[in-house]
């Protein structure tokens, strides 16, 4: 099975960039299914059920999410109808959607999709680790996949480092999310499991992981108040495919892409 894992959509620089690309970077990689960290798309937090309607019809299948899950209000009505957008799942029993995901590729096999929130400089979350073991014991077996895709939203390289070796063997891929800026270290680890400490972003080029360098340069040089909005301008994707064997599990190919727009520089 090959799995595309695109990096945090970033506001409608990073729909739109998706809208133009996906359908055809799908087709070049041969992608069976595109998996998503959406935690972004609207307008750098959160999403919505359009927002999340107009990613599937661009040739999103699957979408993870992350901090900002809830960020929008009524995406909490919209989250337990959608069984293709996978929340964290160590977070709060009270709240709504769903924490995993299947993706049936029928002879090319089944591929559980999880989704969990790191504990460095985040807010508070159960552990991830305990809730990976939870997870895994739950819904392997008894869901019949083979391979495990797990989105860990985390602000520490080192917990996302981590989190692979403590998952090798057990998943086919460990993706890391939510620094937005992609790492250079994708690797097979010695058991199989397939990692990055983060995939990057889908957004605006010049931006400040993907939100606008103005109001960001207020906030950090001025130390003012600024609203976030999301950059405007030449975008660009972010992605990992990964080739996994259904009949191990394993992870057995790994690559990243970072595919961008032409930026018109000044003379
Ligand atoms: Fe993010
Ligand atoms: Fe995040």
């Amino acid at each position: 099975m090959i799995v595309l894992f695109v990096g945090d959509i970033v506001g409608q620089p990073g729909r739109k960039i998706l809208k133009e690309r996906l359908r055809d970077m799908k087709r070049l990689y041969n992608a069976d299914v595109c998996v998503a960290n959406s935690e972004n798309a609207a307008a750098g937090f959160g999403i919505t059920a359009s927002i999340a309607s107009d990613l599937y019809s661009s040739g999103v299948d699957f979408i993870t999410m992350g901090n900002h899950t809830f960020a929008r209000a009524d995406f909490l009505s919209t989250a337990p109808s959608d069984n293709r957008i996978v929340r964290p799942a160590n977070v709060s029993p009270e709240w709504p959607g769903f924490d995993y995901a299947v993706f049936d590729a029928k002879e090319k096999g089944r591929l559980l999709i999880m989704n969990l929130l790191g504990r460095v400089g985040m807010d508070p979350c159960d552990s991830p680790y305990r809730c990976a073991d939870s997870l895994l014991e739950r819904y392997k077996k008894s869901l019949g996949t083979t391979m495990v895709l797990l989105d860990f939203h985390a602000e520490a390289t080192s917990e996302k480092v981590a989190m692979g070796y403590y998952l090798d063997g057990r998943v086919s891929l460990v993706m890391g999310t939510h620094t937005h800026v992609q790492t250079a270290d994708e690797k097979i680890l010695e058991r199989g499991t397939g990692h990055i400490t983060d995939v990057g972003m889908t957004g605006a080029l010049q931006s400040v992981l993907g939100m606008d360098v103005d109001a960001s340069l207020r906030r950090l040089v001025e130390c003012l108040p600024s609203r976030y909005q999301t950059a405007s301008g030449p975008s660009m994707i972010n992605a990992v495919v990964a080739e996994l064997d259904p009949s191990t599990g394993k992870c057995v190919r790994i690559e990243r892409i970072i595919q961008k727009e032409t930026v018109e520089r000044e003379l």
